[in-house]
């Protein structure tokens, strides 16, 4: 079985910055045949704040050849309180989402393997869903297939014992709580995005890839936290009980930064990964 994850398009119908890379994205998946394609978050520029991203995204998402499942990301459906307090995930942002892209969390059985994807953004928020999705999780863990699971945010930059990484990761006490739910079942993958960075690392028998974007690397504004900081997808090859995942960078990508545009795009300064 073939997975492609691609991730952060930011798509924009106002900001065109982008369109470009979005395009030979698109361009290459389209011309693929996996068996899925999985988009781990930031569908939209700003969709949080304006559900025209996240209805472009729903267009962009038709015309391949395999099924789309995507997972929401911060600038999809708002992010928690302490990292966004202006913007947090909340019932407006999710009714939004799963009407324009369907379910935010979800679990298919697929070559032997079960993929779960998660909505992180409810990682910490407190909001009723995010209890709800832990009971989910934990029912769709029941599984003897090995799994691989799929969320915008890390996990963790370096280690799963780490402090608060702010904007970067999931945070410390839902990090962990997960991760004692995931050790319940033989994980075997945890694929996310965000970051626009592409790294792999392997812990305690788990793989964890950040997949690239398809939009813009960032500069100055994000601190080093290790991987390459190139654009592109990943592709995942299942086999019977292991998955090995290869970087790909499509033809035409130009490797463009948000900073000479973020504050135009999102009103402030701060990086907007
Ligand atoms: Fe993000
Ligand atoms: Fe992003």
């Amino acid at each position: 079985m073939r997975v492609i994850q691609i991730s952060d398009t930011h798509l924009s119908a106002e900001h065109a910055f982008f369109r470009a890379n979005n395009e030979a994205v698109r361009q290459w998946l389209a011309a693929q045949q996996p068996d899925l394609i999985v988009h781990t978050g930031d569908l939209g520029m700003d969709g949080a704040a304006d559900a025209t991203d996240l209805a472009m995204a729903a267009t962009w998402n038709t015309g391949f050849a395999a099924p789309v499942l995507c997972v929401p990301g911060n600038h999809d459906v708002g992010d928690v309180a302490a990292i966004r307090p202006d913007q947090t995930v909340d019932d407006a942002r999710l009714a939004t989402w799963r009407a324009h892209l369907g379910p935010d969390r979800w679990a298919v059985d697929q070559g032997g393997w079960r993929l779960i994807g998660l909505n992180a953004m409810l990682l910490g928020s407190g909001h009723a869903e995010e209890a709800r999705q832990f009971d989910w999780l934990a029912e769709a863990l029941r599984s003897d297939a090995p799994v691989a699971v799929f969320l915008h945010k890390p996990l963790f930059i370096d280690h799963p014992a780490e402090g608060p990484r702010g904007y970067w990761t999931v945070t410390p006490e839902p990090r962990q709580r997960l991760l004692a739910l995931l050790a319940s079942a033989p994980v075997k993958l945890i694929a996310s995005g965000h970051l626009h960075i592409h790294r792999h690392l392997h812990h305690a028998g788990i793989d964890h890839v950040w997949g690239p974007a398809a939009s813009f690397v960032c500069g100055d504004s994000q601190e080093d936290l290790g991987g390459a900081r190139r654009l592109g997808a990943v592709v995942h090859e299942f086999g019977p009980d292991r998955v090995t995942s290869q970087f790909v960078r499509p033809d035409g990508l130009a490797d463009l930064t948000i900073e000479p545009v973020g504050n135009l795009i999102y009103g402030r300064p701060e990086p907007v990964e």
